[in-house]
């Protein structure tokens, strides 16, 4: 039986994936899994118990990621379940900076009572006349499961479409169209584009990259587009812009003092992936990775872990070993079952930065024994016994 305590609503539709081997906690430190939407977990304490944390949803600045691999605590995110929503939204803020729509739909809220609207609505409307995005520049920074639909949507609204990814994977590689010019140059997206998008993950060094050197280099009128993190921008930098005419408009679906009611921002309430449709994808996909962790010891799609996969655990035992990235690790592993004549069936281990993750497959249960021993190597953090 493993229980799971959910720190945000998650969709029914997901946790109706836990079968009757699961059962919900109302305590975290009750939990052998999390799942978690916004909700911030820096200051949470950790139980011992805790094996996973599922983000459903793709950003995970709200989750102690060095405390969790110390802990090896696999911390999931599930990519792409929501880059749909995000992408319809980005276009919509391309639209919504690109016509006077709001200023609009406001000029109608606040000539509602007028019988002669219809008349007066012709010659209002010129203040609300504003460019088509057909033949504009757009420039993608960061090509993960959002910017490279952003970028094919923007292809065919007619734009021209640049995109600017160090670490393009080969798999997003793929799905770009042949349409979409690659910059090896950020520097060459800010020179080019009328319209800039950030899809990059909130890292330390990404924190601030758009500043007030990056925006000096943009276009004069250019509009920056931000449904990633608020902090990727320094958004003072960004209103000084605003005010000094530089930047035409600024787009972020996070609101904070900064940006919110001032002159060109245009700015929502986080809404990017808060769609019915998002949320079922990312539930279902969180418990989905969280399952299959729990039961088989697989990890797929870990912000902290790599990707480690023995398929379902059919075998007599299978143990978990959470281990620094460092030398003679196999062999260590290995001659603890030699000693003890138990044969190793399948291993499969990957590394990721420091943290390394090995799965073993044994013929039967791994004896106390053999896991007094493995916990003893200097570099292992965690063992697990799957089965
Ligand atoms: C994400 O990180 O997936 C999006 O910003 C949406 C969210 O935070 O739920």
């Amino acid at each position: 039986m493993f229980t799971y305590n959910c720190l945000n609503p998650i969709a029914k539709i997901g946790l109706d994936k836990f079968t009757d081997a699961y059962e919900p906690c109302a305590n975290l430190e009750d939990a052998d899994a999390v799942l978690v939407r916004s909700a911030s977990m820096h200051d949470l304490a950790l139980p011992e118990r805790l094996l996973a944390v599922a983000r459903a949803g793709a950003g995970v600045n709200n989750i102690p990621l060095d405390k969790c691999s110390e802990k090896g605590i696999v911390v999931f995110n599930t990519p792409g379940a929501n880059a749909n929503g995000v992408k319809e939204l980005v276009i919509a803020g391309l639209l919504l900076a690109s016509r006077g729509v709001i200023e609009g739909i406001e000029w109608v809220r606040e000539n509602a009572a007028d019988p002669d609207i219809a008349k007066n609505m012709e010659k209002a409307k010129k203040n609300f006349a504003g460019n088509e995005l057909q033949g504009k520049k757009l420039g993608v920074i960061g090509l993960g499961a959002i910017g490279i639909r952003v970028a094919n949507v923007a292809t065919a609204l007619g734009m021209d479409v640049y995109g600017y990814d160090p670490y393009l994977s080969v798999d997003a590689a793929w799905q770009i169209s042949s349409k979409i010019v690659r910059f090896n140059q950020i520097e060459d997206i800010y020179r080019t584009c009328d319209y800039i998008t950030v899809h990059v993950p909130l890292l330390p060094e990404t924190k601030g990259m758009i500043d007030r050197e990056a925006i000096s280099q943009m276009r004069d009128g250019a509009v920056v587009l931000n449904f990633a993190r608020d902090v990727l921008v320094n958004e003072a930098d960004m209103v000084e812009a605003l005010q000094a005419g530089k930047i035409k408009a600024y787009v972020s679906d996070f609101a904070n003092p900064t940006t919110a009611g001032q002159p060109g921002c245009i700015i929502l309430p986080h809404l990017g992936a808060s769609t019915a449709e998002s949320e079922d994808n990312c539930a279902v996909m969180a418990v989905e990775e969280l399952k299959d962790y729990l039961e088989n010891g697989n990890i797929v799609n870990s912000v902290n872990f790599p990707k480690v996969d023995l398929g379902v655990c059919t075998g007599g035992g299978r143990i978990a070993i959470f281990h620094r990235n460092v030398a003679n690790m196999f062999v260590q592993f290995t001659n603890v079952f030699g000693r003890i004549n138990e044969n190793i069936a399948n291993l499969a281990s990957k590394s990721k930065g420091e943290y390394a993750y090995t799965l073993l497959d044994l013929d039967k249960p791994a004896t106390q024994e053999a896991l007094d021993a493995l916990s003893k190597i200097e570099g292992v953090i965690r063992i697990r016994t799957v089965k």
